[in-house]
């Protein structure tokens, strides 16, 4: 890559502000990450990585030498113009985003260091805010005398897992400003990617964001309404969504079925856009379905455990994976944390085996015993269910697991498994809007 490219800063290093640093680099700017935990920047110093993200603690290697690590915002302020802002946004009891962190850097930037033109800076918000934040915090500049500071907003639609990837290639880079040079200065850096670019006002960036987060929690809420007629009807949803899927209209991504989206967007993006319409007076009744029948969807494995065993009382059940999705350790919002804990309080006793997200989960879930393994987690239960789709589930030998567990229920809360396979291991199957085994080997 070019010499000439720009040195950026990032403030924050969680998931997205790592992934983006990683990324830049990699394209050719020397990258300032700021953060104000000393720990985590004592560690990033020491090449250790402190997060779950395939293929991310490579790049950061490879790129070692243009990634520079400090709690000093100076630091990056001295050396770079942009600086992307990659802080945490967590929902408040009134479900509206928590914006302090952002305001802390506003805070953070000296007047003195707010130029204006070509010799000023810039904030790039990269973390995930309600539409009308750059208007706010535009204001705020203002306020504080800071009136060189420019701002641009420029949303991250990485997934965890494979964010690594989303950098490298994604499906559109969305930059949103006030016709000022910052603008242009992320359009050039995001140029070597060669994507899609809407190039637009802060306001509507803001908002691309915030709808295509809640766009895609519909679709799966959708298919998992779909899912749970079908089990009234008979049909299958996963035949349903592919005959669906074929239409381009429509789509394959995002139509399967399971017990519920989690994560660190999802649920908050979602109930930060239903607030943020709701405080504008606009009652978003969609978004309060989506949230609805994602509560409800979690607490499908429970009714289905019942329908089974009849009670839950003294009945050992197995959860695999505790992740809110495979290829992370993030335990945010993830459904193991209702499950889990809806089975105790019907009187189960559960075993749990997630292959990385143990240690995120011992500090979240309470009175369940840690496996050391799958088949280790299946000793004596009398259910087994899936209820994150990492790979070396789908691959579980079922005549060992039959041979470990005392019942014959697995429940595949991911529509994942191999039914056929379960079931040539003497279990019973049942998925997500499918018939049980029955059915299915019909
Ligand atoms: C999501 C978006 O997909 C990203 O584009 C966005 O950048 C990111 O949020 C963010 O705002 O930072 P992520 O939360 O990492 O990414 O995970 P997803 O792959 O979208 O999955 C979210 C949840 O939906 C998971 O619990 C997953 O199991 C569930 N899901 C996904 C389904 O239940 N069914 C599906 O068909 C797809």
């Amino acid at each position: 890559m070019s010499a000439e490219r720009q040195p950026i800063g990032v403030i924050g290093t969680g998931y997205v502000g790592l992934v983006t640093a990683a990324g830049f680099a990699q394209l050719g700017s020397d990258v300032f990450c700021i953060d104000i935990d000393a720990d985590k920047i004592a560690r990033l110093k020491a090449g250790e990585i402190p997060i779950y993200e395939p293929g991310l603690a490579e790049m950061v290697a490879a790129n070692s030498a243009r990634m520079h690590f400090s709690t000093k915002i100076g630091d990056a302020l001295a050396r770079a113009r942009l600086l992307f802002v990659a802080v945490g946004t967590p929902p408040t009891y009134s479900g509206d985003a928590d914006l302090s962190a952002v305001y802390a850097v506003v805070e953070a930037i000296p007047a003195g260091s707010a130029r204006g033109g070509e010799q000023g800076h810039a904030l790039v918000m990269k973390s995930t805010v309600p539409a009308g934040t750059g208007a706010s915090i535009k204001r705020v500049l203002a306020e504080q005398g800071k009136h060189g500071l420019c701002y641009v907003s420029c949303p991250e639609f990485l997934k965890e897992g494979s964010a690594v990837k989303d950098f490298m290639s994604p499906d559109r880079v969305v930059i949103g400003d006030d016709g000022d040079w910052a603008g242009d200065a992320v359009v050039e850096l995001y140029a070597p990617l060669d994507a899609p670019l809407v190039h637009t006002d802060i306001a509507s960036a803001e908002m691309v964001k915030l709808a295509s987060n809640a766009s895609l929690a519909t679709k799966i809420s959708f298919i998992n309404e779909i899912a749970n007629v079908c089990e009234e009807t008979g049909a299958d949803v996963v035949e349903v969504a592919k005959g669906m899927g074929l239409d381009d209209r429509i789509g394959h991504k995002f139509l399967q079925a399971g017990i519920g989206f989690g994560g660190s967007c999802f649920p908050k993006d979602v109930n930060a856009l239903k607030q943020l319409a709701g405080n504008s007076g606009y009652h978003f009744q969609l978004l309060n379905a989506v949230i609805e029948v994602n509560e409800l969807q979690k607490r499908r494995v429970i009714s289905k455990l019942l329908k089974h065993l009849g009670s839950l009382v003294g009945v050992k059940v197995c959860l695999l994976g505790l992740a809110f999705k495979p290829n992370t350790d993030d335990m945010r919002d993830a459904s193991s944390l209702v499950l889990s804990a809806r089975l105790q309080a019907d009187g189960a006793h559960v075993r749990v085996y997630d292959p990385v997200a143990e240690r995120e989960a011992r500090s979240l879930i309470r009175g369940v015993h840690f496996a050391t393994d799958a088949l280790d987690a299946a000793q004596g239960a009398d259910a087994v269910v899936l209820v994150t789709e990492w790979r070396e589930f789908l691959e579980l030998d079922w005549a060992q697991v039959a041979a470990r567990m005392s019942g014959k229920l697995v429940l595949d809360g991911r529509n994942a498994l191999d039914a056929h396979a379960v079931a040539a291991a003497g279990l019973t199957y049942e998925g997500i809007g499918r018939g049980s085994l029955t059915s299915l080997s019909g």
